[in-house]
């Protein structure tokens, strides 16, 4: 397989499994977020929002994306705004296989409720207007969607493992 990409909205646990399937399929972990951080002149996500905008923030997301699919045997995690892009989303679509991790607003609340870092989920009722409109565009780009509301990372992962076995045969 060339590459895995997980899609899905902030908070659906792309991060946790993006390492637990990276390490259970000897992939390479690319953690998109922390690969746009790195190439800007900032600490985290949220200066980058602050002092240049969402729209610079997605300027570097695609020059990142497009670089990170140039190799093979990665999984990828990518930033819930992903699926905004149409030429991102047709990079990844060429050259990985697209994981939808599905989690209901209620649950990504519930698991963001603690966090500050993401500065598109300040403003709830923005937050639930960004989801609603994402949610098709995930579906529409998917291969695979799972379903993370109600098991653990590690049951989520081992049904991935499970559906890309039947994918491989
Ligand atoms: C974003 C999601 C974040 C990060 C940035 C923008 C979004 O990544 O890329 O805050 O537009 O949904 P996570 O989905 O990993 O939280």
């Amino acid at each position: 397989m060339k590459n895995i990409a997980l899609i899905g909205f902030m908070g659906s646990g792309k991060t946790t499994l993006a390492g637990i399937l990276a390490a259970n399929l000897h992939y390479q972990l690319r953690e998109i977020d922390e690969d746009i951080v790195r190439i800007s002149e900032y600490k985290n996500v949220n200066e980058i929002f602050a002092n240049k905008g969402e729209e610079y923030f997605r300027e570097l997301e695609k020059k990142v994306i497009a670089d990170a699919v140039k190799k093979n045997k990665q999984v990828i995690s990518c930033g819930g705004g992903v699926v905004s892009s149409k030429e991102i989303m047709e990079l990844l679509k060429k050259n990985a296989l697209v994981i939808f991790l599905h989690a209901d607003f209620k649950t990504v609340t519930q698991r963001l409720r603690d966090t500050s870092s993401r500065p598109l989920f300040r403003d709830m009722e923005k937050a639930m207007a960004l989801y609603a409109k994402r949610v098709p565009l995930y579906e529409k780009y998917a291969d695979i969607k799972i379903e993370t509301d109600h098991n653990s990372p590690e049951e989520v992962a081992k049904e991935i493992m499970t559906t890309l076995g039947k994918y491989e045969s």
